[in-house]
């Protein structure tokens, strides 16, 4: 009884202890930590495609000019990268950021490459085509993240391609149509994840 006693006398270390446990909750760090990690995480996407300077960074700017307009800002968070390192650092291509801005659109950000860090990271990860698909696929040998990684044209309701083109060796029209095919995509993918992720 006595070695009790001694164990929780004022100043010993289970004292202290105590008095810890007791009035942390009462304490603002404490408040601040409950908002943060039981407040809703947002829901986070991914865009890939190869150089992270055309097709991703317009998934992107297309996907948070829709979660504006919807009011959703905060619940769902976009971002991009490429497959390759070709670009890291550049900002979107100059026609690309040209076709989105005809349609009112803003391009952001700087090329990064795709990290196996991004599996744990993000919640969806939408590739423009079907290489982007492999070369993503081959960073998860083990098939842990394979469930996350969708093409993007598969949330299209009004176009029937697959994959999005790659339009940097072309001209203008192959820019304006990136922009009109991954607004249809995004729409839809916008809806499958209000429907699905945030419904409630
Ligand atoms: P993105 O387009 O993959 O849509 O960014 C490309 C950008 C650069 C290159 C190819 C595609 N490149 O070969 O440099």
């Amino acid at each position: 009884m006595a070695a009790v006693q001694r164990a929780y006398c004022i100043g010993s270390p289970l004292f202290s202890l105590s008095l810890l446990v007791q009035f942390i909750p009462l304490s603002p760090f404490y408040f601040t930590f409950l908002l943060l990690f039981m407040a809703p995480q947002p829901y986070k996407l991914l865009f890939v495609c190869l150089g992270n300077i055309c097709r991703s960074p317009s998934a992107e700017g297309i996907m948070n000019h829709l979660i504006q307009q919807r009011g959703l800002q905060g619940q769902i968070v976009c971002d991009s990268a490429g497959t390759s390192s070709y670009h890291i650092g550049s900002p979107p291509d100059r026609r690309m950021t040209a076709a989105a801005a005809a349609r009112q659109i803003t391009l952001e950000g700087k090329a990064r490459q795709f990290q196996r860090s991004d599996f744990e990271e993000f919640d969806l990860i939408l590739v423009m085509d079907k290489d982007n698909y492999e070369d993503i696929l081959w960073l998860d040998r083990g098939g842990e993240y394979t469930h996350k990684v969708k093409l993007m044209c598969d949330f299209c309701r009004h176009h029937r391609d697959r994959e999005v083109p790659d339009p940097y060796y072309g001209g203008e029209a192959g820019f304006t149509y990136v922009i009109d095919l991954l607004l249809d995509a995004c729409e839809g993918l916008l809806d499958h994840v209000q429907q699905t992720y945030l419904a409630g």
